[in-house]
């Protein structure tokens, strides 16, 4: 059975939720399960040889060792991947993932994660300093993000009254998860709201799904405007009685765009709801973009209609991976958040996030990053970023070939305006010169989020002469397959939500093998 046909084909030109219907019908057929399992394991093949470059040349560990390794083997083997491994990000291959990853840098938050690595927020009485630096990494986070004017004025929002206030997490999905639980269970409390509803853009992280599927919110999806940007009026007639929050993005991780959140906060406002702006990628890097005189449009706390945020530091906070900050207008809503539990036998339990226990080793580093850096530091990093972005975006300019998909500012995706050229091949070539960019669909386009990483010395000459390398490429070799061009191909054009998300399920079989 050839899946491409069959996508391409008959189920390719019925409605999406009726072609899943009838996939997950069939797969229940023996004999077409047995098919699709065959489809399946050849296409993962590959992709399993891909996913673990270890095997076979290092001893694996399906059972414990009966007798413990030598600590000085273990280390030398993890060095040995980190060597193969570090190359990459380091010179600048890499869209996102490190942020800094400057050797210094590093060096002294792993100084700081081994004086703290017993530490857990869980035991605020046998570890107070945790408390005292997640405390204060809230608070430096959202006097960056515009507390200052909103604590100023604590009935700004009528729904919503009180100073900033928020809580360190684990990343940027456990904010984005605990802010649309808290909005869930506002809406409850507040307004009797059983059936639950937020207002999404399609550009909005998968995090929100990730949240409407978890907590059983209903996701209504507002459209993204020619400019990439959510389209605030289409918002604006998406919400109804049971609306709970409106989001928007600063900016959005496909096409590095800021949504109209002057608009949709004040939309919000007006009808007593809450605003979640996402500031996971911007919320360390608009602040000071604004500063240095780049259009940076009203996104933050400023504004009195944002009731929430989130903002991670292990982005361009340039933590140690680990840490987010999610912060609310007002305590009453972060109480929603707050786990509590009074008649437990394991006596009297409370947790402010989604784990128990939690690593205060890096919420340490989290400290230590902002406080070594300093306003200084973070303002002339963007400043750097911001700059290596201009010169990567008059790069993609110059190529005749490939458009920049709207206006952004340092995370940039790129299209092929050319019919001849198919961008996923352009990835793919990309890919065997050594780059590890995003691919994205609807529209296909490919990113690179700027990251210091880029702004070394050559780093974006590289990145853009290898581009058109690549563009030339492939328009001298039109119809050419390689790399991932068929699977984006596929999944940009599928109808069949239900196979892409089992072939990814099986994805994460594969690397959970052993
Ligand atoms: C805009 C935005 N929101 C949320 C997230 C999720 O962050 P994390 O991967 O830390 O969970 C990302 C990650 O790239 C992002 O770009």
């Amino acid at each position: 059975m050839d899946i491409k046909k069959i996508i391409d084909g008959p189920l390719g030109r019925v409605d999406p939720r009726v072609a899943g219907f009838v996939y997950e019908r069939l797969k229940r057929i023996p004999l077409v399960r047995r098919i699709v399992d065959k489809e399946f394991e050849g296409m993962l093949d590959g992709m399993e040889e891909e996913a673990k470059p270890y095997k076979g040349e290092f001893e694996t560990f399906a059972r414990m060792p009966e007798k413990g390794r030598a600590r000085q083997e273990i280390l030398d083997e993890m060095r040995t991947f980190s060597e193969r491994e570090t190359d990459k990000w380091k010179d600048g291959y890499v869209s996102g993932a490190v942020y800094h990853g400057d050797e210094g840098h590093i060096d002294f938050l792993n100084e700081v994660y081994a004086i703290n690595s017993q530490s857990n927020p869980l035991h605020v009485d046998i570890w107070p300093s945790a408390m005292k630096f997640e405390s204060e990494i809230v608070s430096m986070t959202a006097n960056m993000l515009g507390a200052e004017v909103a604590n100023a004025d604590p009935a700004a929002n009528k729904a919503f009254p009180g100073e900033v206030v928020g809580t360190v997490t684990s990343g940027g999905t456990e904010s984005i998860l605990l802010a649309m639980k808290t909005y869930r269970d506002w809406g409850r409390a507040q307004k009797g709201i059983t059936s639950p509803n937020m207002v999404v853009p399609t550009t909005a992280h998968a995090a929100f799904d990730k949240a409407a599927q978890y907590f059983g919110i209903e996701q209504k999806r507002v459209p993204i405007t020619d400019a990439y940007r959510a389209d605030a009026r289409a918002a604006k007639k998406l919400i109804d009685k049971n609306t709970v929050v409106v989001v928007g993005s600063a900016p959005a991780f496909p096409h590095g765009i800021v949504d109209p959140i002057e608009e949709l906060s004040e939309y919000a406002r007006r009808r007593g709801i809450g605003c979640h702006v996402d500031g996971c990628l911007g919320g360390f890097m608009l602040p000071w973009a604004r500063d240095l005189g780049y259009p940076v449009p009203a996104f933050d706390f400023r504004l009195p209609g944002v009731t929430s945020m989130s903002a991670d530091t292990h982005k361009y906070g340039y933590a140690a991976k680990g840490t987010s900050v999610v912060m609310y207008r007002g305590q009453d809503l972060r109480h929603h958040q707050f786990f509590t539990i009074a008649d437990w036998p394991g006596g009297l339990y409370f947790s402010p996030t989604l784990a128990g226990s939690r690593p205060g080793a890096l919420s340490a580093a989290c400290w230590a990053s902002m406080v070594s850096i300093g306003a200084e530091g973070y303002r002339s990093g963007a400043k750097k970023i911001l700059e290596a972005a201009t010169q990567i975006k008059a790069g993609i300019a110059e190529i005749p070939e490939l458009e920049i998909l709207g206006d952004p500012l340092w995370v940039i995706a790129f299209g092929a305006k050319d019919p001849q050229v198919d961008i996923y091949r352009v990835m793919a070539l990309m890919t065997e010169r050594g780059w590890s960019l995003n691919g994205l669909h609807k529209p296909s386009c490919v990113h690179i989020c700027v990251t210091l990483r880029h702004t070394e010395k050559g780093v974006a000459e590289r990145f853009v002469e290898d581009l058109r390398e690549s563009v030339a490429e492939v328009r001298a070799s039109p119809g050419g397959e390689e790399g991932a061009a068929p699977v984006y191909g596929m999944a940009a054009t599928v109808p069949v939500r239900g196979m892409v998300g089992e072939m990814l399920r099986r994805y994460m079989d594969v690397l959970y093998k052993v």
